[in-house]
């Protein structure tokens, strides 16, 4: 038996890697990178559910419990059948009255898949129609929906993202890893915390705000210390200050009337910034969901708080978006006398460690405290308001209550 030469030996096996290489790089082409998000629009007129106009606001009871079970409805509608890998997510945007047959209520809902281009898009399509169709004439659940009204079609790309970018408390679908480490936290992705903006004195960071509307933004009454000059102030968006997805002038700007400016003073440390033209939502720029003004959130709840501020206390401010993972403390344990002593009132809530080492600082005040519901809309819970320097033992962040100024917010604003 003559053995081969090693030279080629040498080449067959340069010859199978290379082959290997290419297959490889193809398959991960093929499962990873060659899919497109394809939308449809569907709408559901349910029968036994009474028609109300708190159902038209997004943020209400009524909304979020009828959502939850459309969206956990069609979510297993989905998951139970053969296009499960390919379904991303459904999402409610809209519910309005039928006028037609008595005030019904019509639920329209946003779906997304993920389709390959080698996939057969008219055939998935029509699976799509069929399996929702089968869900609505069997039973939706304890919703009564009238099959003859439901309706699905597919959607282009942008309206299908510009429905989402209209919903309040929407991150960017491509959710960024949680690794939490503002002191003690990371880096932020582009569209993780799209209602985050930086309020600006002739150009310099100052403070944190947060959009609640295409026009208006809520900080801290405390960044105005001295600067109330809506002239002198503007804003940006975007997870980098610089260079800025957007930027806006000021054109008003609303303390909270009870608010006394001197410094050793926390109390009603809220304000309401108008825009001077309203900003383009993108994937990038979003609004927050506010609470309702009854909503609780309980002692433990994880919350997340966003900003540009020093990254320890006396430090510099950061040019990216830095977020951290801190956890409400109830007002009892906050007002312990090792900890606040009392000062605590009920337009505050405490969030961080009783330990330190994660928290708010400098240059991050008037920033958004938030927290996901089960739908993961993100809601706008405090204000970066103050605290004893950052991520010390025994003293968390202090932020302004945001249900306690909810109405007030409304008066102000018609949000
Ligand atoms: N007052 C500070 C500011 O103007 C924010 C303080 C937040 N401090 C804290 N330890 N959480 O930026």
């Amino acid at each position: 038996m003559k053995l081969l030469e090693p030279w080629k030996l040498a080449l067959i096996a340069l010859g199978i890697v290379l082959f290997m290489a290419l297959v490889i790089g193809l398959l991960v082409y093929f499962l990873l990178f060659d899919k497109e998000i394809y939308f449809y629009n569907a709408a559901f007129t349910f029968t036994n559910i009474p028609y109300g106009p708190d159902l038209e606001k997004q943020t209400s009871k009524q909304f979020r419990d009828l959502s939850t079970g459309i969206e956990t409805l069609v979510t297993r509608t989905f998951r139970d059948s053969s296009l499960d890998k390919k379904y991303i997510r459904s999402h409610v945007v809209k519910m309005r009255p039928d006028g037609s047959n008595g005030p019904r209520v019509v639920a329209e809902v946003v779906l997304m898949f993920h389709f390959a281009s080698r996939d057969n898009i008219a055939a998935l399509s029509e699976r799509v129609k069929s399996l929702l169709f089968r869900q609505v004439q069997t039973t939706m659940g304890y919703l009564a929906t009238d099959p003859s009204t439901f309706t699905l079609s597919e959607t282009k790309k942008e309206n299908g993202e510009h429905m989402l970018n209209n919903c309040c408390g929407m991150r960017t679908s491509k959710l960024p890893a949680y690794t939490d480490r503002v002191t003690g936290g990371t880096s932020a992705q582009d569209g993780a915390w799209p209602w985050q903006a930086s309020l600006q004195l002739r150009g310099s960071h100052r403070c944190g705000a947060t959009l609640i509307s295409n026009t208006w933004l809520v900080t801290a009454a405390h960044c105005f210390r001295g600067q109330r000059d809506p002239s002198q102030w503007t804003a940006s968006f975007g997870t980098v200050i610089q260079p800025p997805k957007s930027l806006r002038y000021i054109h008003n700007i609303i303390i909270h009337e009870q608010y006394a400016d001197n410094p050793s003073n926390h109390n009603n440390d809220i304000a309401l910034v108008q825009l001077s033209s309203p900003v383009e939502f993108t994937s990038e720029i979003r609004k927050v969901c506010l609470p309702e003004a009854s909503q609780v959130f309980p002692h433990n709840t994880s919350c997340f708080v966003t900003g540009w501020g020093a990254l320890e206390d006396n430090g510099e401010c950061v040019n990216n978006l830095q977020q951290a993972e801190v956890r409400i403390i109830k007002t009892d344990i906050c007002n312990r006398e090792e900890v606040y002593n009392g000062v605590i009132t009920p337009g505050m809530v405490c969030a961080g460690y009783l330990e330190g080492k994660v928290d708010a600082c400098q240059g991050d005040s008037g920033g958004p405290l938030v927290t996901a519901d089960t739908r993961q809309m993100w809601y706008l819970v405090g204000i970066v308001s103050w605290g004893d320097e950052c991520a010390k033992k025994n003293k968390p962040g202090v932020y302004t209550r945001v249900t306690y100024y909810r109405d007030w917010i409304a008066t102000k604003t018609g949000i």
